[in-house]
This record gives structure tokens, sequence and C-alpha cells, in this order.
């Protein structure tokens, strides 16, 4: 498994399910973490967890749909660690609902969350890693230039699927962003690339019923992705060995995409 000494990463929404995973993985693997979620309990909890089996872990709450937000988990990482390296922007709501009534609430809470949140994230922390690069010669500094940037998007961006029309169209947007940031931001040594899972057992898609037998029948491997399926994705993205990977979506699906079978 690839080794993060020495780096410093933040995760937003990962508290639980696919976010806490990479947080954990990254922990194991030597990186301090700063673990962001709107759930305060949660975003403690994961902390502690980590830390007790051994890791480096903060929590800082906060919805980061609010800029605010993720200028705190900047600071937290810096004030704490001295900088960020790695940038996961996982945090991302899922809604259903018909086109024809979708609510323009809802529409505005999923758009501010997966495209403002992930855009501002970026950004935000693409600026302080380019910092970081132009204070690398200070002889005191420890953290190492350039960086990497991870972003969430889902198989519902590449391919239809029922009832998830704006979310579909916002996780599209973020492999764009992926691809964009990638080309814009290769200059400063920053990699900017995105995952998308399909269908993944988490504490929230549990609780859907028959959701893994649905999705196993339809998927060609025969089975839904674990959280961990997606983590070694992740860290492999943000590991040395994908120094050369910028701008790609890396699809994690058991194949779903291939052949497309409807729910
Ligand atoms: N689980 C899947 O099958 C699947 C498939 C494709 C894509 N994805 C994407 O992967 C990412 C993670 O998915 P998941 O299923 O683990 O997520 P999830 O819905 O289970 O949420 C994970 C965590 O994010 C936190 N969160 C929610 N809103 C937040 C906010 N505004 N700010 C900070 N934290 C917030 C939640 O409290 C939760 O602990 C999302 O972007 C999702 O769209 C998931």
């Amino acid at each position: 498994m690839a080794q993060f000494n020495e780096k410093v990463a933040i995760v937003t929404g990962a508290g639980s399910g696919i976010g806490f995973q990479i947080a954990a993985d990254l922990a194991h693997a030597n990186a301090a973490v700063v673990i962001n979620d709107i759930d305060t309990t949660l975003a403690a909890n994961a902390a502690k967890a980590i830390n007790q089996s051994g890791g480096r872990a903060i929590a800082v709450e906060g919805d980061c749909s609010d800029i605010a937000v993720i200028d705190r988990l900047i600071e937290s990482a810096c004030d704490t660690w001295g900088g960020v390296n790695l940038a996961i922007a996982n945090a991302g709501i899922t809604t259903f609902g018909n086109f024809l009534d979708y609510p323009v609430e809802q529409f505005q809470r999923l758009v501010d969350l997966n495209l403002r949140g992930t855009f501002y994230f970026a950004q935000r922390t693409a600026r302080q890693m380019i910092s970081q690069n132009n204070n690398h010669s200070a002889p005191d500094s420890t953290v190492r230039p350039g960086g990497r940037i991870l972003l969430m998007s889902s198989v519902t961006g590449i391919q239809y699927h029922p009832d998830l029309t704006a979310y579909a169209m916002s996780k599209a947007a973020i492999r764009m962003l992926a691809k964009s940031l990638g080309s814009e931001l290769g200059k400063h040594h920053i990699n900017v690339n995105s995952i998308a899972p399909g269908a993944t057992m988490t504490e929230r898609t549990m609780e859907e019923d028959d959701y893994e037998s649905m999705w196993s029948g339809l998927t060609p491997t025969g089975r839904v992705s674990t959280t961990a399926d997606i983590s070694n994705a992740a860290l492999f993205l943000l590991s040395d060995a994908a120094a050369q990977i910028t701008g790609q979506t890396l699809v994690v699906d058991g194949g779903w995409t291939n052949v497309s079978p409807p729910p």
C-alpha cells in the first residue's frame, strides 16, 4: 500500500461512508487527516476511532457548502500540521425526485454542496498548496510542494439513472471540473482527478431495501462495491504512483456503466 508520510489530508463528509474509509486508510498509511462532517458527533467519533487505532486525525465539523467552513478546514490543517497536501472533496448530497416537479429548495441545497462546495474546496485548497510551493525554499519547511485534489463524481454523471437528474448533472459537472483543474493546476504540480463510484454499500445506502441484492444482480462482477473498493482507488490516485495522471475520472463500479442495465 502507498505510504503518505509527512502528508496532510482534508476529507469532507468523512464522518461515515466512503469519506470515512478514505480518511481511515490515509491515516493508516501515515497521513495526518482533518475529518470534516456536517454532523458534529459523526466527525468527532470518526477522528476518535482513527486516533485510537494509532492514526492522527482531528475533527472539524461544519457544512462544507459554506465557504467559511472550507476556510476553517484549511486553517485547522495549517495550524495543526503546517499545510495541506491532499484535498478530498467527498461530501455530496444524493436526492431523488421526479424532474417535472423537482423542488427548487432541494435543487439549491444539492447545487450548494455538490457544485459550490466542491468548486470552492478545490479553489481554496489549491491556493494553499500554491502558497506552500512558494514557501518551500524556507529551511524549516516540511510540507512538500505540489499536491493532490480528488473529487467525488458518480456513475450517474456518466449514464442515465431514473429520478436523479439534478444529482446526475452535478456529478457530470464534477468530472469536467477535474478535467479543467488538471490542466489549470498542472504548472503548480497539483494533480486533480475524480472517482465515479457505482452502487456502494454505506450507512446511507444500507437503509434502502434490497439495495445490495438489486445492485449485485445488475453489476457484471456480481456484487456492489464496498467503501474499501472506492478508497483503494482514491489512495492510488493520491499516491506518487499516479503522479502522471491528472484530469481523469476513474470509474469504480464493477462494470455497471459498461452494460447499464436499468434498475
Ligand atoms: N454510496 C454510493 O453508492 C455512491 C455512489 C456514487 C457516488 N457517491 C458519492 O460519494 C460521496 C460519498 O458518498 P456516501 O454514500 O459515503 O455519502 P453519505 O451520503 O453517506 O454522506 C457521507 C457523510 O457526509 C456528511 N455530509 C452530508 N452533507 C454534508 C455537508 N454539507 N458538509 C459536510 N458533510 C456532509 C454526512 O453527514 C455523512 O456522514 C458523495 O459525494 C456521493 O455523491 C456515492
